[in-house]
C-alpha cells in the first residue's frame, strides 16, 4: 500500500509525541512492505504564530488529499488569553468540522499489566474495555448563537446545544454498529431530565435501537454515567453520546487505564480521511522535557492503520507491541509508581518500534 499521511504534530508535547508515533508508522510500513508518505503541517498556536490562522489553508487541503492524518495536541498557556479572538483549538474544532468527522471513537480499555497504575483498585478496574462514541461536530461547540453580548449593561455570554435529528441518527448507528462487533451492549448517555436536546436524543436514540433488536441498550443521564464509570467501569461495552459530555466522560474514564496518556481516539466521517489524535491535550508543564508518554499517539496511529487504512494485522502488531513493552515493566513518568524507574518519550518509542519487529516475525511464523 502506498499512502499519504498528513501529520499535525500542533503544540506542547504533540511534536515529542507525534515523532514517535512516526516511528513506529515507519518501521510497521517496513515490516508490511508499505510506502507511507509523510507531510508536515501546521495546526494550532504554533500555526497562529506562522501564519496568523490556527488552521491554514494549505493544512486544511494537504489533510483533505492524503490518506488519514496523525495529530498530536493544540493549546497552551501563550494563547489562553480568555478575550483572544483566534485560539489554537478553534483549528481543531475546524478540521473536525470541515472533514465532516462527526463520530469520534475513544477506545477505553485497560491493559492488564496497567491494573495498578490507575489510581482506582485493580478490582474495580479489571476488565474494562469500553468505546465511547462522542458527537464531534455539532451540540455545545459548534451551535449559533456562540459569544458575548451586553445585557441591561452587564457581561454576558451564550452557547448552543442543538442537535438536528439526522445527526444524532447517524451517531448512534456508528454505535450500534460497533456494539454488534463487540459484546452488544450500547448505553446512551444524556440528560434528558433536563433538557430538550437530550429528550429529542432519547427519542431518536429509541427509534435506531429498532433496528438493532440484537443489541441491549439502555439510557442512562449523564450525572450517573459519571458515577457507573468509576463504581463498574466493566459494565459498559459502547456508550454513545453528544460532544461535550463525551469530552468529560472520556477524559473520566481515562484514568481506568491508568493514565490519561494512555488514551488513543479516531475521528471518522463518512470517508477518508479519518483523523486519529490521542485524547490528552498539549501538556505544556512537561513540553520540551522528553518525558511525555507517546503511548496514546502510538495507539492512535494503530487505530489509523486499522479504521483510516484498513490495515488490521499492522494495527494488531503495533497493540501488541505496546502491551509487550509494558509487560516487561517499562514505564513513563505518568505510568510509573513512586520510586519505580522509568523511561523517556524516545526510549519507549524505541522499545515499541523493537517489540514491533518481535510482534511481526511471530505474526509470519
Ligand atoms: C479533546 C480536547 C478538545 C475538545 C479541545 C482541545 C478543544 O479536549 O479532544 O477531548 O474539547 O474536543
Ligand atoms: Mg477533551
Amino acid at each position: 500500500m502506498d499512502v499519504t499521511i498528513t501529520l499535525l504534530p500542533g503544540d506542547g508535547i504533540g511534536p515529542e509525541v507525534v515523532a514517535q508515533a512516526r516511528k513506529v508508522l515507519e518501521a510497521v510500513a517496513g515490516q508490511f512492505g508499505h510506502t507511507f508518505n509523510f507531510h508536515r503541517a501546521l495546526i494550532g498556536g504554533i500555526a497562529i504564530e506562522e501564519t496568523g490562522n490556527p488552521l491554514p489553508d494549505e493544512t486544511l487541503k494537504a489533510c483533505q488529499t492524503s490518506d488519514a492524518v496523525l495529530m498530536g495536541a493544540v493549546g497552551g498557556p501563550r494563547w489562553s488569553d480568555p478575550r483572544a479572538a483566534v485560539r489554537p483549538e478553534q483549528g481543531l474544532l475546524r478540521i473536525r468540522k470541515e472533514l465532516g468527522l462527526f463520530a469520534n471513537l475513544r477506545p477505553v480499555k485497560l491493559i492488564p499489566a496497567l491494573a495498578n497504575a490507575s489510581p482506582l483498585k485493580p478490582t474495580v478496574v479489571s476488565g474494562t474495555d469500553m468505546v465511547i462514541v462522542r458527537e464531534l461536530t455539532g451540540g455545545l461547540y459548534f451551535g449559533q448563537p456562540q459569544g458575548r453580548e451586553q445585557a441591561g449593561g452587564r457581561r454576558a455570554a451564550v452557547d448552543t446545544l442543538r442537535y438536528a435529528e439526522d445527526e444524532i441518527e447517524r451517531l448512534m448507528r456508528v454505535a450500534f454498529d460497533l456494539a454488534r462487533g463487540r459484546r452488544r451492549k450500547l448505553t446512551s448517555v444524556d440528560k434528558a431530565n433536563v433538557m430538550a436536546s437530550s429528550r429529542l436524543w432519547r427519542e431518536v436514540a429509541h427509534e435506531v435501537a429498532h433496528d438493532y433488536p440484537d443489541v441491549e441498550y439502555q439510557d442512562i443521564l449523564v450525572d450517573a454515567c459519571a458515577m457507573y464509570l468509576i463504581r463498574n467501569p466493566a459494565d459498559f461495552d459502547v456508550i454513545a453520546t453528544e460532544n461535550m459530555f463525551g469530552d468529560i466522560l472520556s477524559d473520566e474514564a481515562s484514568m481506568l487505564t491508568g493514565s490519561l496518556g494512555m488514551l488513543p481516539s479516531a475521528s471518522l466521517g463518512s470517508g477518508r480521511p479519518g483523523l486519529f489524535e490521542p485524547i490528552h491535550g498539549s501538556a505544556p508543564d512537561i513540553a520540551g522535557q522528553g518525558v511525555a508518554n507517546p503511548l496514546a499517539t502510538i495507539l492512535s496511529a494503530a487505530m489509523l492503520l486499522r479504521s483510516g487504512l484498513g490495515l488490521t494485522r499492522e494495527a494488531a502488531a503495533v497493540e501488541r507491541a505496546v502491551e509487550k513493552v509494558l509487560e516487561d515493566g517499562h514505564r513513563t513518568a505518568d505510568l510509573a509508581a513512586p520510586g519505580q524507574p522509568t523511561v523517556g518519550t524516545q526510549a519507549i518509542g524505541d522499545l515499541v518500534v523493537a517489540a514491533c519487529a518481535t510482534a511481526t516475525e511471530q505474526h509470519q511464523v
